[in-house]
């Protein structure tokens, strides 16, 4: 079934239970929601309107759209409440809620789907903001937020596919107590940078930050990529036979544990080596070019200083890990050092018990 727009329309649960669908639109709410958007674009274009401005129309035409009091959203429950992550704005109803991003632009959230958006801790969590309504087909119904999938059958709770558990996405986060799944996971479309392997978009991105750098007059090269799950078991082996298993669990990652089994991590060094995988490499001009500029073209630097307690591991100033521009951005705007936190997840000082 679709709605007036042609937008699927699904059933919330007390819409279920009656037996209707949601929401139930009338021509005559079709009509109303097209004046009610024809007369606010009349008012102001969306350019002369600040941020609390548009999410507060945005929300409110939702909300006609979906047919207001009689949608199965219920009455306003508070007042437009902003100063969410990345901008965002939401406003609570009797049933579920609105939620608004300069990204996402606003969104309807109820029942069991919002349940499980709530135990990922809303927009702060790694689904981060819906970016369409739920729809329904065959039984099943789903919605697709900006980094994953949350997905809900009658009698069954709902399940949430999310980008941080899968390799193949760039929001993938990988820790001492998320191993890659699979653990052999291997990328197929590597590119080599300074002779090093990388996904092809990382390397691109790469690419882009060296040329950004040269520019600058910074030489920023790449000494280590891709490692497949055999490199990575030798290095740490290596480690330990050198240092113990506790100093290598402190500067290396156990085979099926590397983000640089992702072949979207990559260790950077200066042209002439100085400080090379060293905390000293922060001073030098590659390192504080580095964490000056690599979140434009989506890096962060992943294990920031005095931040072992949530990554497990010591400081990294030239371990870059590619997350995207969006998401590297964002981390950088929000101050948070640690994927770990800002996607708030446990943090991963240690192994599991074996
Ligand atoms: N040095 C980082 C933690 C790794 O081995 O993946
Ligand atoms: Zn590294």
């Amino acid at each position: 079934m679709t709605d007036c727009r042609g937008r699927a329309t699904v059933k919330t649960p007390a819409a279920a239970r009656t037996g209707q669908r949601f929401p139930v639109l009338s021509a005559a709410a079709c009509a109303l929601t097209l004046i009610v958007g024809g007369a606010t674009a009349a008012v102001a274009s969306p350019a002369a309107l600040t941020g609390v401005e548009r999410a507060e129309t945005a929300i409110d035409r939702e909300y006609e759209r979906l047919g207001g009091t009689d949608s199965g959203l219920g009455r306003p429950a508070g007042a437009e409440t902003c100063g969410l992550r990345d901008g965002g704005c939401y406003r609570s109803y009797e049933h579920g809620g609105i939620v608004w991003s300069p990204a996402t632009g606003a969104q309807p959230s109820w029942g069991a789907i919002r349940d499980a958006w709530a135990a990922h801790s809303f927009e702060n969590g790694p689904l981060g903001y819906p970016v369409a309504g739920p729809a329904c087909s065959d039984g099943i119904c789903s919605q697709n937020f900006q980094r994953g999938t949350i997905s809900w059958r009658p009698a069954a709770p709902a399940t949430a596919d999310l980008d941080i558990d899968n390799p193949e996405n760039t929001a993938v986060v990988v820790n001492k107590e998320r191993p890659l799944n699979p653990e052999d996971y291997a990328p197929e479309d590597l590119l080599s940078v300074d002779g090093q392997l990388l996904r092809a978009e990382t390397a691109e991105a790469l690419k882009l930050m060296q040329e950004a750098a040269a520019a600058d007059g910074v030489t920023v090269r790449a000494i280590s990529g891709y490692r497949p799950f055999e490199t990575q078991s030798a290095l740490y082996s290596g480690y330990t036979s050198q240092y113990g298993q506790e100093q290598a669990d402190a500067i290396s990652a156990r085979p099926g544990y590397s983000e640089h089994q992702t072949g979207l991590a990559v260790d950077i060094a200066a042209a002439d080596g100085a400080c090379s995988l060293q905390a000293c490499f922060a001073d030098t001009p590659a390192g504080v070019w580095a964490a000056e500029n690599a979140h434009r073209f989506g890096f962060i630097v992943r294990y920031p200083a005095g931040s072992s307690a949530v990554t497990g591991y010591a400081y990294e100033p030239w371990h870059l890990r590619y997350v995207g521009v969006d998401l590297a951005q964002a981390v950088h705007a929000s101050g948070i050092g640690t994927l770990e936190e800002y996607f708030r997840l446990p943090a991963a000082p240690g192994y599991p018990a074996q």
